[in-house]
């Protein structure tokens, strides 16, 4: 893996663009970034203070349940106060659709973005203007901690639409001073050829669909390390170490993490700085991270592993209090932006993970095994079905071009046994032949759940 940079050449006139994979230069740096650790906790005081206020007073929701829970915006003295304040979960914002967490006049609110939500009715959140450009500031940020430079242009395969992806992306390489290629999602074979010919330095896009690419790029007869992409900026959705190993072997690039929800803004939460890849920086300035025992709601400390909590400092029209993630993680501290603590790449959703026979399974689990396992293709898929009272887990995968048949029998074998061993569960695996798994172009499902239907 080299950190060289971009093979394509600048136009005469433009600023050639700084090396990527290197520390972010000091200049490139932003107000926030400057901040002292004792700097941050002072500016988080009182955003969060202004925030309590703001979301007390403007949304009912919030005005109810501090109530019920007999705190008042005064009570937050120091940041740790915040343990004393309700949590907010999905279904508080479901129950007031589509608009009734919203803390502005409609008339301030400039642009609506709703989550994925597969069952029942989406969450809806909406942005004032300056939040808009907050989160531009923000994916910005991002984007030069991932190696991005003014100048460099980047390929957006994040879907465009009510999904805050494409266009949390898009303003972000936009105010980053780069040139963004807004391809969204899907039409994958014009994808390749619009990355062959516009030589991007840079692409977004979920990690899924990025395996999807390359496959796209071989049916092409084209070898992806001699494209022009150096930094790939993948989230949206969990991915392991082994993937980010796939898809810089494959590549030839810095594979990044990014991490962001909807409900607290969209992309540009926390994001992974190119030169540590050591999990990802919360951009505490404006998102104030706890972590809690899911079971308990206790706060836990620095280190301990449990379910991400979020509470926005500087939202307008759509603050949120102490939001549930359902994403596992810890909190560790800042390395390369030293004020601002990290967290661990998240292994998982509480929601994703499979209780089989009273083990826990995450399908980051089963990725790690699958990528390692020669003769199969880095596409997978988990169905769960029951037999009588018993729970079935069948690992679909799918053997790589030419993978002769002694070889798949082995991959199975293989694969069921690290899965056993590793993972403490029997699981039933299942070699396809290649190309017959449903292939991503955004967020993939991995869980395929049939027990109702036994
Ligand atoms: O996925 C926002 C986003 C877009 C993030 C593009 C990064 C890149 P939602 O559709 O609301 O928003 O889904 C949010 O996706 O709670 C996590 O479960 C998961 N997720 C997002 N980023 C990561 C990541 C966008 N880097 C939900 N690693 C979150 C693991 C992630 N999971």
């Amino acid at each position: 893996m080299t950190s060289t940079g971009p093979t394509t050449a600048a136009p005469e006139d433009a600023p050639a663009p700084r090396p990527l994979g290197d520390p972010l230069p000091a200049d490139l740096l932003d107000d926030g970034e400057r901040l002292t650790r004792d700097e941050l906790r002072a500016l988080q005081r009182e955003r969060l203070r202004a925030t309590l206020r703001h979301a007390y007073d403007n949304v009912e929701m919030y005005r109810r349940k501090f109530d019920a829970a007999g705190v008042t915006p005064d009570d937050l003295r120091t940041p740790e106060d915040l343990a004393r304040f309700p949590f907010t979960t999905k279904a508080d914002l479901r129950d007031h659709y589509p608009f009734g967490t919203f803390a502005v006049p409609m008339a301030d609110v400039r642009r609506i973005h709703a989550s994925s939500g597969t069952t029942g009715r989406p969450t809806v959140v909406g942005y004032t203007d300056g939040d808009l450009s907050r989160w531009a500031d923000l994916v910005a940020r991002s984007i030069r901690a991932a190696g991005g430079r003014p100048g460099h242009k980047v390929h957006v395969a994040y879907g465009y639409g009510l999904f805050t992806g494409g266009l949390g992306a898009h303003y972000g390489a936009e105010r980053a001073g780069c040139t963004v290629i807004p391809a969204s999602g899907g039409m994958t074979a014009r994808q390749v050829q619009l990355i062959r010919d516009f030589e991007p330095e840079i692409i977004m896009v979920t990690p899924s669909y990025m395996l999807t690419l390359l496959d796209e790029f071989e049916r092409q007869g084209v070898d992806p390390r001699d494209s022009s992409l150096r930094v790939g900026i993948f989230g949206a959705e969990p991915w392991t170490e082994r993937m980010r190993r796939e898809l810089e072997d494959r590549v030839g690039l810095h594979a990044v993490d990014i991490y962001g929800l909807s409900e607290v803004m969209g992309p540009g939460v926390a994001q992974e700085c190119v030169e540590t890849k050591d999990g990802l920086h919360i951009w505490e300035d404006h998102f104030l991270p706890e972590v809690v025992d899911p079971v308990t709601d206790q706060v836990l400390a620095d280190g301990d592993s449990g379910e991400l909590v979020l509470t926005t400092l500087t939202k307008e029209a759509m603050p949120v209090i102490r939001y549930r993630t359902r994403d596992l993680t810890r909190l560790l501290p800042g390395t390369a932006r030293p004020a601002f603590r990290r967290m661990e790449k998240v292994t998982g959703r509480s929601d994703d993970m499979i209780i089989l026979r009273g083990v826990n399974v995450f399908p980051s689990q089963i990725e790690e095994i699958v990528l390692r396992t020669p003769g199969v293709a880095p596409h997978f898929q988990l169905r769960l079905i029951r037999h009588g009272r018993l729970d079935h887990l069948t690992v679909r995968v799918e053997a790589r071009p030419g993978c002769a048949a002694d070889r798949r029998a082995d991959a199975a074998r293989e694969i069921a046994r690290a899965v056993k061993d590793g993972v403490g569960v029997s699981v039933e695996v299942v070699v396809e032949d290649p190309e017959s798994l449903e292939r991503s172009v955004g967020k993939i499902r991995r869980i395929v759940d049939l027990r109702t239907q036994a």
